[in-house]
């Protein structure tokens, strides 16, 4: 048995040591018998699920790869990400769907589950979840007259949607120019009706829903207690009165708001509306977003959401159970995940955290850039994926192909 000792995040923080056996704990008490690895006052706390990334895998591996994804979630203690599928071709068919997992299958340093892409007809896939867009900004896509078809649909699979909530029909496809004419393309009331309509199409079917990325506080406080939902760090933290080093960096989907919608979000943040904290990391390169009209939408963010969170719970934003709650067990509870939390049974998947160290992001995707680059972070010093020690010392010591699939 493998033993790793220190303080534990466990209903509270306190010294004791994790057993580790085949990648699982099976133990934890004040003192185990076996290999132990101390890390005296450091806190143990669960690795997080990021469930909500696109490393372009297949089509677009200029922008990230697997392993270049997988590895930048690593360093910033994420051990399981769950892959969009709006790639090149889009992840629609059970063959597809295969191709990709056989592609991504070697590359993989953490665990990873895939989505699969509805459009307005469904196909049963061997994937962790199902996600559609109700806006078209790529070929899955689903018009609001077809939700209820959907949402039935999963609930016979038996399996989670997550929905971009943009409604097509609101959005202005004109082409803008800045951050702020693309807040106004892509206008709050456009998320809002959206979350409205799944819920009115959901209200008999009871499918398992999260929304995804939400950026106004009208559609928290509608899908609160109705659906799981995400925020992402950027419309956290960002705003479209901002300026950045390019601005298309802060085109994104759905848009960065006002700043003053932005500061309501985060107070939702600070007061525990929000369950879930996923990336939606969306890398494109830096000639893609030199031009502002011609930029793709996304950023990348895998790399830093856990970093970025951890400095603000040190600063007192939030505290560390927010965080857990957050980052580890509700991404892990909602989707059946066993991890999420240092429990037995659980996969041993830790990361090391020594609150003193404090960094500056640097920027670890593919794509070369990172809209935090410099921004004061506390990075994970160790991280552990099922046992095996993949970050040491801030150094990724892991390979390509420890990661698994998860169904
Ligand atoms: C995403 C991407 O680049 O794949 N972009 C984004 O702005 N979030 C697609 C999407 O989720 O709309
Ligand atoms: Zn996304």
């Amino acid at each position: 048995m493998d033993i790793i000792c220190g303080r534990i995040y466990r209903n509270g923080i306190h010294r004791a040591c994790i057993g580790i056996e085949n990648g699982k704990i099976v133990a934890i008490a004040h003192h185990l018998e076996g290999k132990k690895t101390d890390y005296g006052n450091a806190l143990i706390f669960p690795a997080a699920v990021d469930i909500h990334v696109h490393f372009r895998e297949p089509g677009q591996e200029y922008k990230e790869d697997f392993f270049t994804g997988t590895r930048a979630a690593a360093l910033s203690g994420v051990t399981c990400v769950l892959d969009m599928p709006n790639n090149r071709p889009a992840i629609v068919t059970k063959d597809a769907f295969e191709e990709k997992a056989a592609l991504v299958r070697d590359k993989a340093c953490i665990d990873f589950g895939l989505y699969g892409g509805i459009t307005e007809k469904f196909e049963d896939m061997p994937c962790i979840a199902y996600k559609t867009f109700l806006s078209k900004d790529n070929e899955i896509f689903c018009s609001s007259d077809r939700i209820e078809h959907v949402l039935r649909a999963v609930k016979g699979a038996e399996k989670p949607l997550v929905i971009h909530a943009e409604l097509e029909e609101c959005i202005e496809r004109d082409t803008p120019k800045n951050l702020k004419e693309h807040e106004r393309s892509r206008r709050a009331e456009c998320e809002i009706a959206a979350v409205r309509e799944v819920l009115k199409a959901n209200g008999h079917i009871h499918a398992k829903i999260h929304f995804c990325h939400l950026t106004t506080p009208e559609a928290v406080e509608m899908a609160k207690g109705r659906a799981s939902y995400g925020v992402t760090p950027h419309h956290l933290l960002f705003s479209c009165e901002r300026s950045f080093t390019h601005e298309a960096w802060g085109k994104v989907n759905p848009p960065l708001r006002s700043e003053r919608e932005r500061k309501k979000l985060y107070e939702h943040f600070i007061h525990g509306e929000i369950p879930i904290l996923e990336s939606d990391h969306a890398p494109h390169t830096r000639e893609e977003k030199e031009d502002f009209e011609q930029a793709p939408s996304g950023m990348p963010g895998a790399n830093a959401m856990i970093p970025l969170m951890l400095y603000r719970v040190k600063r007192g934003d939030i505290s560390l159970d927010r965080l857990f709650h957050m980052v580890c067990k509700n991404p892990a509870a909602f989707f059946g995940i066993p991890k999420g939390s240092i429990e037995v049974g659980k996969d041993a998947d830790f990361m090391v955290i020594d609150f003193e160290k404090e960094q500056e992001i640097k920027p670890r995707s593919k794509c070369g850039w990172s809209p935090y680059k410099g921004w004061p972070c506390i990075y994970p010093s160790h991280v552990y994926l099922r046992g095996e020690k993949i970050v040491e010392e801030y150094e990724f010591v892991g390979g390509a192909g420890m990661g698994k699939m998860i169904q």
